[in-house]
């Protein structure tokens, strides 16, 4: 039997950051030997909310060269851009067809970003889902590797499968459906100035988050002004101490300490002591990847090469799942 098939993708809104990182990017390049690895930057998704064209491409190219730095190999794995491959929007026009209204209105997501645009919200940001669909089914994806706030996108995605196959079928699975990979540890980061909320790149305040290509000052000044608190010693799983928690996990994770470990080497001290060891561990740990991005970046046309491999190996897969969906739903396919 061959490897099994993962599908998933960030988008290129702002600068990735660690949340991006722990949650999925990690995730992606530790398991990627074990499967046939599908990568794609999804600038489709990148305009459902207010964007500034002047930056998209770059952007975009800035994604999938920090996919290469974080460590996806290309032996393993393919990269590629949504908008290059038409099939995606194709798809997502005809699963729109059958997916209910209000299956979409319930979406979490879509409720806490549709309240920050007032009126302007705009209809691409209610079918951001049945896109992530596509995205996904186009690709036969077992497995999706994602934080935890995608997990209702992924059950959204089976139901659509699910109603597909059951409709236009005829007793055959056409769709198929994928199961979410989400890992316990880094699944959620929160945000550095409320350990309540999650990190992410749309929150206003820079200070929030720590990005991928930040350099060390950046960092360092990032969590010195961090928000804690004033309790002696340090501790998880406490519920009054949600910044102790993330700040803790943020450690285990970057420097590969089991929890255990950081309980045993952090319960007594304090945040002085603290703090510039976790500067410290996430400087080093971004270094390689800071490095190896500009190595990317400086070596003229291999992104873009990387790209054209990308999407051909992926559009021709992605042609098949759309002839096979259209031919299903009673459509003459051109010849
Ligand atoms: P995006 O760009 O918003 O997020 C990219 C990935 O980062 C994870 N993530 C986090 N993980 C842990 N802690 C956080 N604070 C945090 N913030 C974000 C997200 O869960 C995601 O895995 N809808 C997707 C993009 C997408 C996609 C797909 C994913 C489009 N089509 C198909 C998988 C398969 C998203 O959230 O992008």
């Amino acid at each position: 039997m061959g490897k099994k098939l993962i599908l998933s993708g960030v988008q290129p809104t702002g600068n990735l950051h660690i949340g991006n990182y722990l949650g999925a990017i990690r995730n992606w390049v530790e398991d990627q030997e074990k499967y046939d690895n599908f990568f794609c930057v999804v600038d489709l998704h990148a305009i459902t909310v207010p964007h500034n064209p002047a930056t998209l491409a770059t952007d975009t190219y800035t994604i999938a060269a920090l996919y290469l730095a974080c460590g996806i190999d290309l032996n393993y794995s393919t990269i590629f851009v949504q908008s290059h491959i038409a099939a995606h929007s194709e798809l997502t026009w005809l699963l729109n067809c059958i997916t209910p209204l209000n299956w979409l209105t319930d979406m979490i997501q879509f409720k806490e970003k549709a309240v920050k645009q007032g009126e302007n919200v705009g209809t691409g940001l209610l079918d951001y889902p049945v896109l992530m669909a596509a995205d996904i089914l186009l690709y036969d994806a077992d497995k999706v590797p994602v934080g935890e706030d995608q997990k209702q996108h992924l059950e959204l995605t089976r139901d659509i499968a699910i109603r597909f196959n059951h409709q236009f079928g005829g007793g055959e699975t056409i769709l198929k459906l994928p199961e979410p990979l989400i890992k316990k540890e880094g699944a959620r980061v929160m945000s550095l100035t409320d350990g309540t909320s999650k990190m992410s790149k749309s929150d206003p305040s820079e200070l929030s988050r720590i990005n991928l290509l930040d350099p060390p000052d950046a960092i360092t000044k990032k969590i010195k002004r961090c928000k804690t608190d004033s309790v002696k010693g340090l501790e998880f799983d406490n519920p009054e101490r949600p910044e102790c928690h993330n700040l803790l996990t943020l450690y285990g994770l970057f420097s590969d300490k089991t929890k255990q470990d950081v309980t045993t080497e952090c319960q007594e001290m304090g945040w002085g002591q603290f703090k510039p060891l976790l500067t410290e561990t996430i400087i080093e740990a971004l270094k390689p990847i800071q490095t190896k991005y500009k190595e990317v970046m400086d070596e003229q046309g291999y992104l873009e090469s990387v790209l054209s491999e990308g999407r051909q190996k992926a559009g021709a897969i992605a042609h098949q799942t759309l002839a096979k969906v259209k031919t299903a739903l009673g459509y003459s396919l051109p010849i």
